[in-house]
């Protein structure tokens, strides 16, 4: 089997490991994720080279020491060799990925770890050198920038994905799947929080170019997105932050906490569900350091998965008390010293990717193949999550609910069969894409067109309807579609 080279782009906590703070890196992922996963892919012979990228060259030799101590010194049998990307004596250059995207060969893979903002450009110019494309959550911040992306993947037929481990987590994929014997949609929610410390980590970003919605809840979004598929879609958000700490330790505008209401509409009959979703980076130091899980409810009956403890605790003289989740990231050596590590579900969203561009390489796969599947979090189908995410922002922004645009239409029941096509057992249509494809976002009317609804800077969010948007229609004063 020919492997496949990948390159890395973002040397930071999620890939390496390294976090120039105080507090160092996150306890869940101390070593990062990425690149140990693929330096043990590399020992498994599914991995050839690895290229790192980041747009500080003089932190390089840093994060190189950082693998060597994390990485290299810890697991036997990891060859933790890495082209670096812009050269050590640069100071700063934001376009690096370019030369290093260049030394890459159509069919390799893009890994990128870097601010959300970025998250569009890289993957256009991964896609435009027919690179394969594995996006960190959130994938993008606005549906334009959800198009481009398609757009560019779609022109050269790449694979183009969103890192959504949570996918794997094996309580989490069972739950998908039990979802369907629950009947129509109706709740769903989730809370996810993490201790302070992690502003300090996301310091140069946070509140300024994307927001703890952005980061937390959109996972949460992907997971209940992928439960009901096609049978539910989001029509309707509303959100509202809690501020306080983060603008005090970071001396500007920025959320504590946000949460999205979002209203559901059932396919099949027309019903409403609910959705709430609640993200945090103000929690205080607890037993684990993310707090995480969900509650689903069917009209048949519910689901409640607590992933953050998993009923595997203990307690050391250094650490103190402590929950434990192997099974995401298992960082433990095994008695021979070697990476155990291989069935969390961490490493198998950064395997399953590789695996599948290594397949559509070799054609023993294609993508309306993986798409089928369903396991992946294919670009293509991810529409939905990045619309909530868009019309949260902006919810926030304006002080309005914010309407998700489908074709410009609402549902329409008597419609169904012509507009919707087949109406499977479950609800789920086989060729119904157009009922859950969002082609644009609206603010209500009486929003407050100040655009600081809240107060916040992002940068982003408000203002950007105006637009070129698949609805066609401008964005016109306190109400209209943004794309
Ligand atoms: N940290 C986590 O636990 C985690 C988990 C899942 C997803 N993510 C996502 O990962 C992304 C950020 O990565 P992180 O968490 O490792 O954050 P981080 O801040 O530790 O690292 C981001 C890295 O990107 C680099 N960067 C900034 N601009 C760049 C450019 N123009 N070219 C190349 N590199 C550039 C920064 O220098 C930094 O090293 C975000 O989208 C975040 O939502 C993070």
């Amino acid at each position: 089997m020919e492997p496949i080279s990948v390159c890395i782009v973002g040397a930071g906590e999620y890939t390496v490991g390294y976090v120039p703070t105080a507090h160092g890196a996150a306890s869940d992922k101390p070593a990062g994720v990425v690149a140990l996963t693929c330096f043990e892919l590399r020992r498994q012979g599914l991995v050839d080279r690895i290229v790192l990228c980041d747009m500080y060259g003089r932190r390089m030799p840093e994060v190189r020491a950082t693998v060597q101590r994390k990485i290299a010194d810890v697991y036997d049998g990891l060859d933790t060799c890495l082209e670096c990307f812009p050269e050590d004596d640069v100071d700063q250059e934001a376009t690096a990925y370019l030369r290093a995207l260049d030394t890459m060969s159509p069919g390799d893979a893009v890994i990128i770890f870097v601010p959300d903002d970025l998250h569009a450009s890289v993957a256009v110019a991964a896609a435009e050198r027919r690179l394969h494309v594995l996006l960190a959550k959130p994938a993008v911040k606005t549906l334009d920038e959800h198009r481009q992306v398609l757009d560019a993947v779609a022109a050269t037929g790449v694979l183009a994905c969103v890192e959504f481990h949570k996918r794997w987590d094996i309580m989490y994929s069972d739950a998908r799947n039990r979802a369907r014997q629950l009947g129509p949609f109706s709740h769903f929610s989730a809370l996810m929080t993490q201790p302070k410390q992690q502003l300090d980590t996301f310091r140069l970003w946070a509140g300024l170019r994307s927001d703890i919605s952005y980061y937390l809840n959109s996972h949460h979004i992907d997971l209940h997105s992928w439960m009901v598929g096609r049978s539910s879609r989001p029509e309707r958000v509303v959100a509202m932050a809690a501020t306080g700490v983060a603008e005090q330790k970071l001396g500007r505008p920025c959320e504590d906490t946000i949460s999205l209401m979002v209203q559901w509409r059932n396919g099949a009959d027309g019903s409403y569900g609910t959705a709430l979703y609640t993200a945090s980076w103000v929690a205080a130091k607890g037993d684990c350091h993310t707090q995480q899980g969900f509650f689903y409810m069917g009209q048949k009956g519910e689901m409640r998965v607590d992933q953050a403890h998993r009923g595997y605790s203990g307690a050391s003289d250094t650490e103190g008390y402590a929950s434990y989740n192997p099974l995401y990231m298992r960082y433990t050596p095994d008695a021979n010293g070697r990476f155990a590590g291989q069935s969390g579900y961490g490493f198998m969203s950064i395997a399953a990717f590789l695996k599948a561009a290594g397949d559509l390489n070799r054609g023993v796969t294609s993508l309306g193949e993986l798409r089928r599947r369903g396991e992946l979090a294919m670009m293509v189908d991810s529409l939905p999550v990045t619309a909530i995410l868009h019309a949260g922002r902006l919810s926030l922004d304006k002080g309005a609910p914010v309407r998700i645009l489908y074709d410009g239409t609402a549902w329409r029941n008597a419609d169904r069969g012509k507009v919707d096509g087949v109406v499977t057992d479950d609800g789920d249509r086989s060729s119904s894409d157009d009922w859950t494809v969002p082609i644009g976002l609206e603010v209500e009317a009486g929003a407050d067109t100040s655009g600081n609804g809240d107060g916040d800077g992002d940068g982003d969010g408000d203002g950007d309807g105006g637009d070129g948007s698949a609805s066609g229609r401008a964005l016109d004063g306190a109400s209209g579609p943004c794309p």
